[in-house]
């Protein structure tokens, strides 16, 4: 249905496609696999007429057709979901859905608008969701699906979905998994973008791979090793994801004694050794990452205490965090994860712009060679270092962000989503060096909703479920079924 041959495309000086191709059929889910940088959003942009291609042609069902804007590309039959969420919290779900639609004369009703949006959010499971209701009530799952459901009610014949579950947990990858296996089953020609290995398994019928700005012949899923596919995209073996667990345990870190703060549904116990690495695993509104936000000091404590290294801990701000060496890398890259106008080494030099400017506490300038050592921790090219951080692939965004924080030599280390959208290669790096970094007798506490991330990076795990914690248990101990089970618990029971 879909044909693309031999697109280029350069930004500036860098060649990212150089004679690409891509060819697609009607039903079919095509997955784009390739490293942080390969050029997968940048290929589906210009088939969503969002980037101009340089060179290249694009037939649909045979026949060469012009995408220049995003307007050709809807007209041409094209749905795009992109890897960063476009909507608009300020307007209604149903509003959202036909976001842009200008078939859709904006003499609807309210009312009209919403009974017109009901079946396509049906479709992606959210049932339950009234259309009438502002889209910022919901969740980054929930805009997610929401998006997709926009993607439904243009009637796209070409279906793109940039990443579409980086974010999402197991429970909601569920529902875009079935989303996307109805568009599919409906005739539609799907283009699926994801790291996320196992869905690619599950999900798709073959794999497209982009490398060194060149594509492979298309590979057959079913006929595919993960190790085979995992080459094809990194031109290497990977070795070992996971680095060994800590050898030995320093002393006692950090402890909450009986903490509650809003987002909890009971008081919360835990400690943390220096050298240890804690995974707190849980569905969006569990509890997990309410306990990164509240050691990081962006939600107060309400009742019981925290302790530092022993001294009473209660920070009021991130400033405070920061001033206690508590660094916290949130998963909102776009508010408070890197400064999209500014360099890369600006970016890791200034891990705490915004505190600098309030409270004049830290010098933002770190020597070049530290900037060097953390961009190579964490899988970054120094080849980016010239670029702004707002220019840079999704992967490697995060990599910024979690990179920056590393400057300070924290003593506390909570990261929310460590490898959201991290190719399988850089995250085997990020995990080795978070490792190397605890050995150092740093403590991590993440928040994942990757399961296999959870039982592999961290020593020990704790689960919450509804606001509360249901158990902390050694991650050697763990499997991904007893995950599943804690974190789904009331489910179970019900
Ligand atoms: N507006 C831009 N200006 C300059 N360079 C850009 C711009 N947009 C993208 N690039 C560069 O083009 C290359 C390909 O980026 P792209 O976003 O397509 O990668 P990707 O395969 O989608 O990666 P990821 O898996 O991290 O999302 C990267 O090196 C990126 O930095
Ligand atoms: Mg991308």
């Amino acid at each position: 249905m879909l044909v693309m041959t031999d697109i280029v495309k350069r930004y500036g000086p860098t060649l990212v496609l150089d004679g690409v191709g891509l060819a697609v059929k009607a039903g079919e889910v095509m997955a784009l696999m390739g490293e942080n940088g390969a050029g997968k959003s940048t290929l589906v942009k210009i088939l969503a007429g969002i980037e101009p291609s340089d060179q290249g042609r694009i037939e649909i069902d045979g026949k060469p057709v012009a995408i220049r804007s995003p307007g050709q590309a809807r007209a041409a039959g094209v749905g795009y979901v992109a890897q960063e969420l476009s909507i608009i919290d300020s307007l209604s779900v149903a509003e959202n859905v036909f976001l842009g639609d200008s078939s859709i004369g904006i003499m609807r009703s309210a009312a009209k608008l919403a009974e017109m949006a009901r079946p396509y959010l049906d479709r992606v499971g959210l049932d339950y969701v009234d259309p009438l209701a502002l889209a910022e009530n919901y969740s980054v799952a929930e805009r997610q699906l929401i998006e997709i459901a926009r993607l439904l009610s243009r009637k796209a014949r070409i279906a793109i979905l940039d990443e579409p579950t980086a974010a999402l947990s197991e429970s909601e990858i569920i529902r875009v998994k079935a989303a996307v296996r109805a568009i599919a089953a409906d005739g539609c020609a799907v283009i699926y973008v994801t790291h996320r290995m196992p869905e690619v398994f599950e999900l798709t019928n073959r794999v497209t791979v982009l490398r060194n700005g060149k594509s492979f012949a298309p590979m057959e899923t079913a006929t595919l090793s993960i190790d085979t596919l995992i080459e094809a995209m990194l031109g290497r073996q990977l070795g070992k994801m996971f680095p060994p667990r800590a050898a030995r345990l320093g002393a006692e870190a950090v402890r909450l004694e009986s903490c509650m703060t809003p987002g909890l549904k009971a008081p919360v116990s835990l400690s943390v050794r220096s050298g240890e690495i804690l995974a707190l695993a849980g569905q969006v509104g569990s509890g997990a990452s309410t306990i990164l936000r509240l050691l990081a000091g962006v939600t107060p404590l309400g009742s019981g205490a925290i302790f530092l290294e022993g001294n009473a801990y209660a920070p009021k701000s991130v400033a405070d965090g920061i001033a206690s060496k508590v660094v916290y890398c949130s998963d909102d890259r776009k508010r408070d994860g890197i400064f999209a106008v500014r360099s890369v080494p600006e970016n890791l030099s200034a891990p705490a712009l915004s505190a600098i400017s309030r409270f004049q506490l830290l010098s933002g300038s770190l020597e070049k060679g530290h900037i060097r050592s953390i961009a190579a921790k964490f899988g970054l090219d120094e080849r980016y270092f010239s670029r702004l951080a707002g220019n840079l692939s999704g992967g490697n965004q995060q990599k910024v962000a979690l990179g920056k924080w590393i400057g300070l030599n924290p003593k506390l280390l909570l990261v929310e989503e460590p490898t959201r959208g991290v190719d399988v290669g850089a995250r085997a790096e990020i995990y080795k060096h978070l490792r190397e970094l605890a050995d150092g007798g740093l403590s991590i506490i993440f928040a994942s909703s990757d399961t296999q991330e959870v039982l592999g990076l961290a020593d020990r795990i704790a689960t919450f479920f509804h606001g509360q914690l249901v158990q902390v248990v050694a991650a050697d101990t763990a499997t991904a079924e007893s995950l599943t089970r804690d974190v789904t618990r009331a489910e179970q029971a019900a």
